[in-house]
């Protein structure tokens, strides 16, 4: 329990506050969470407890907090888990400046739960889980961890055109329209199935278009030129995108270029094949939304993109309106993206995420 009073010291936690992206009330009220937290070893025998829990058993913590807790509570679970962070870190050779790049969200999420009303809490717990296991990693603009590949799609590529085309998976089921059954939240009795056909040196199979729907005209690829990149539950890098900056193209590009050398040195008993990403940015109804040149509507024509089953306009409302609940009647019309969106919802027209891959060597140039 020594170790864990020493992580919680204020003098420790105001050093590693620039790391954790905290400064002002934030600061203040994990100091002051920390130091009443110090002073009751039940409730400091329960921070170990849950950090072991999350950490090395993987057990879910549904956050319900011990009586006497602060609200910060979830926030010193987490740090507790730094030295063990740190020492991880240190034996892969990774440097402190990722470690603080990571990090910073944990600072980030605090404050945001602040300016929405919730007092000093951490909603994100679970997210930032990821950050301080190891598992996620910031690298300049974008965030990403290895996990399996969910994209539903077999990506190709021609090694004499450079030319990607992706596949449906065997089984899977479109509407007519080449959308994901359960798109849109409805459900189409007239579905039709994709199949997905090895024949020795020759693969048929059914394209995914640029928006990712699938055409219900199959194709046939050449084995000897069609080079497989990516198949379902292949090691992947899945992207994530972090607020706060503008979603530069170019430090997007820096951020792929920077991912595969990083896995490549520091956990070379890796080998992904692709970088995945599964966002309401990929949504295909962004190119009719957004002007062409937006960082929106760029960053999505990275990825090659596939409709998956069940996606709706769930993610957009939180994240176009910053997890505010609004409805079309409230929500505000202040920038060009929520004006869009609210005028397309009132016209009827489909919204939807998308997910989306791209080769680990790049994406095809602009
Ligand atoms: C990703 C992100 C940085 C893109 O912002 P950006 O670089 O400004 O994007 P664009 O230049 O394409 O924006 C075009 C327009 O849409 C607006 N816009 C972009 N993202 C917006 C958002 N999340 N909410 C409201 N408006 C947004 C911009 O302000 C701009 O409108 P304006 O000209 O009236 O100011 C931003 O959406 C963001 O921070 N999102 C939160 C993180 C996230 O969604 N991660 C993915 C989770 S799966």
């Amino acid at each position: 329990m020594q170790d864990l009073r020493e992580t919680l010291d204020p003098a420790k936690l105001r050093l590693y506050a620039p790391m954790l992206n905290l400064s002002g009330i934030h600061l203040d009220a994990l100091l002051d969470a920390a130091a009443q937290v110090c002073a009751d070893p039940a409730l400091l025998s329960q921070v170990e407890a849950h950090r072991f829990a999350t950490f090395e058993t993987d057990t879910p913590w549904d956050r319900t907090l011990p009586a006497g807790a602060p609200s910060l509570y979830p926030a010193l679970v987490l740090l507790a888990q730094l030295p063990a962070l740190r020492q991880f870190y240190r034996e892969r050779g990774i440097s402190d400046d990722v470690l603080a790049d990571t990090l910073h969200d944990f600072g980030l999420w605090i404050a945001h739960a602040y300016n929405h009303g919730q007092g000093h809490t951490l909603g994100e717990f679970n997210w930032l889980t990821h950050h301080f296991s190891g598992k996620l990693f910031r690298l300049g603009r974008l965030q990403f961890v290895a996990v399996k590949g969910h994209t539903p799609a077999w990506m190709y590529r021609s090694r004499q055109t450079g030319r990607l085309v992706l596949l449906a998976p065997e089984g899977a089921q479109y509407k007519p329209s080449g959308w994901a059954q359960d798109t849109f939240r409805v459900h189409e009795e007239n579905v039709w199935t994709a199949h997905l056909r090895q024949d020795g040196c020759q693969v048929t199979g059914y394209p995914l278009l640029h928006d990712g729907r699938a055409d219900s005209q199959p194709v046939t690829l050449d084995l000897e030129d069609y080079q497989l990149l990516y198949q379902p539950g292949d090691l992947v890098l899945d992207m994530h995108i972090p607020t706060g900056m503008p979603l530069d193209l170019e430090a997007c590009r820096a951020s792929l270029r920077r991912a595969p050398a990083f896995y490549s040195h520091h956990f070379p008993e890796l080998h992904p094949t692709a970088f995945q990403c599964e966002s309401w940015l990929l949504g295909p109804c962004l190119e009719e939304m957004l002007p062409p040149e937006s960082n929106i509507v760029r960053f999505g024509r990275l990825f090659a993109r596939a409709t998956a089953p069940g996606r709706n306009d769930g993610q957009f409302w939180e994240r176009i309106f910053d997890f505010t609940p609004v409805t079309p009647e409230t929500a505000p019309r202040d920038t060009y993206l929520r004006r869009a969106f609210l005028d397309r919802l009132s016209a009827g027209l489909p919204i939807c995420t998308s997910c989306g891959l791209i080769p680990l060597d790049g994406p095809s140039p602009a």
